[in-house]
């Protein structure tokens, strides 16, 4: 597996693969990797012959009292990791090679980033598209690969990738969970042991809720309420930050269910801010 830090190297090879016919394949990360991370890499090394993973802790998706210094980091394993997995380029850039000083040029999608967790951090999607365009001009992949678990993130890129006419096939695959349901996330590493006995009822209460779907609790505001119950029994270390449920393209918000709808759930628990998502058929 190469490793590269300098942008014009990655960007070389990447162009090379190119002019010699290889389908390649793009996973951005920001590194601590977990079997979230891995299961994109190994699904991306089904679909192309080169597969080129990004770990790049981006500054700008961090707001000024969020935990981008604490963010964890490792890269000795997660070299070893990415290696097991398949990957034949690691990009691991510097902040001062992905932003100059003089940068000032920003993507934006504010009717997909305003609302759920935009609300709380209102600039971490700006800095999530504009990395993600410049890591999709370097590496211009046949396909990218993004987990379902940031679903939010996932419809913006693709919203941005079909807006833009980047030729790049944005890939959503599903949410990688422990044995007791809690979603992987780097962020885990935040919690207490008590907290992480709890936080399993996060996706407890998202799988509740799309039983009391199929048994006719078809409006939003009646889900939602009892989904709040719900967590504030079996959740009851965290601080509900949003419950939603909206269009799953648009993020619009749904009143009742009659087509597919996505029900998002974020929660502050302890340090750690947890995310997680179901898709509720009709
Ligand atoms: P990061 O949080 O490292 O996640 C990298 C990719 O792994 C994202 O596509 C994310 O959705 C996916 N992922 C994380 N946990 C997962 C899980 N439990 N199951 C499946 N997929 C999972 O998301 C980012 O980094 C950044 O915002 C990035 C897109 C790299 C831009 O900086």
């Amino acid at each position: 597996m190469d490793i590269i830090s300098d942008p014009l190297l990655f960007q070389q090879q990447a162009s090379t693969w190119r002019r010699l016919g290889e389908t390649t394949a793009l996973v951005p990360t920001m590194g601590a990797f977990h079997e979230g991370h891995l299961s994109l890499m190994r699904y991306a090394k089904t679909q192309a012959r080169k597969v080129m993973v990004s770990l790049f802790v981006n500054p700008s998706q961090f707001g000024p009292s969020e935990d981008l210094s604490a963010y964890p980091r490792d890269l000795d394993r997660d070299v070893h990791l990415a290696q097991e997995a398949g990957v034949d380029l690691l990009f691991n850039p510097r902040p001062e090679a992905m932003y100059a000083l003089d940068h000032a040029t920003w993507v934006e999608v504010p009717s997909l980033a305003r609302d759920l967790c935009g609300r709380t951090r209102p600039v971490h999607f700006r800095g999530v598209a504009t990395v993600v365009v410049k890591l999709l001009n370097l590496a211009q992949p046949t396909l990218a690969v993004f987990g379902e678990k940031d679903w939010q993130q996932l419809a913006i890129i693709k919203r941005l990738a079909r807006d833009l006419f980047i030729p790049t096939h944005i890939v959503g695959r599903p949410i990688v969970r422990d044995e007791d349901g809690l979603a992987l996330s780097s962020r885990n590493a935040y919690l207490t042991p008590e907290e992480r006995a709890m936080a399993p009822a996060l996706s407890q209460g998202l799988r509740q809720a799309k039983a009391w779907v199929r048994e006719g609790l078809t409006r939003s505001k009646d889900l939602l309420d009892r989904l709040a119950l719900f967590y504030a029994s079996d959740l009851a270390l965290a601080r509900v930050d949003y419950l939603r449920l909206v269009d799953p393209e648009n993020l619009t918000p749904v009143e009742e269910i009659r087509q597919p709808a996505l029900l998002a759930a974020a929660v502050y628990l302890g340090r750690a801010r947890l995310i997680d998502n179901i898709l509720i058929p009709v």
